[in-house]
């Protein structure tokens, strides 16, 4: 079994210039890593290859998040989102991503892009308590109902805004 790795307070900063790409099957098995996502995963390209993208999550991140990801990119839409990712030393580092569906030539999706931009910091302060209080509300649940007691909190905050998902992103 692969030993948990201990997330740390150590973060690592993307640089204005930075794009971080990643591609991975229809399955979200990793296919393709730029050497910035090398970099900032601290994994080898070997080791990244063949695994599924999750080998990345860091645990601060709820899992109600990664449902409407994938809810998102796989009826074909595109997906917008900051993310809390973790190194392989346990370092943390955010991004602003864009995921989009690869599609074949009958349309089917064959695999996700993903290309990852520097953050704004404001953003960052302002999502990180949104995410810790889907996350708590994730706990609370307990397994079962986790995601839709983590989805609920983000409704509520789109709810209360009066904006979409989308909306909610861009005006961070
Ligand atoms: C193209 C693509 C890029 C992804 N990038 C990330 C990422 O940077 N960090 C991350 O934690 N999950 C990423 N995911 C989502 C993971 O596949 C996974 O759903 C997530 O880490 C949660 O893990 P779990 O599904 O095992 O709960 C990505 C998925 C796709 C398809």
């Amino acid at each position: 079994m692969k030993r948990a790795i201990e997330p740390t307070s150590v973060e690592r900063k993307m640089r204005e210039d930075d794009f971080i790409v990643s591609k991975t099957n229809a399955k979200g098995i990793i296919t393709y890593g730029n050497p910035i996502f090398i970099e900032f995963s601290g994994y080898s390209e070997e080791e990244l290859l063949g695994s599924q993208h999750n080998i990345i999550r860091h645990p601060d991140m709820p899992r109600s998040a990664f449902n409407l990801v994938w809810q998102t990119i796989q009826s074909g839409r595109e997906f917008f989102g900051y993310v809390k990712n973790m190194s392989k030393d346990g370092s943390y580092y955010w991004v602003f991503t864009h995921i989009t569906p690869d599609l074949d030539s009958a349309g089917n999706i064959i695999g996700y892009t993903s290309v990852r931009r520097c953050p704004k910091a404001d953003a960052v302060r302002k999502i990180e308590p949104v995410y810790r209080a889907m996350l708590e509300a994730e706990r609370a649940a307990g397994a079962r109902s986790a995601i839709e007691a983590g989805t609920n909190v983000l409704v509520e905050i789109m709810n209360q805004s009066g904006v979409s998902y989308e909306e909610l992103v861009f005006s961070l």
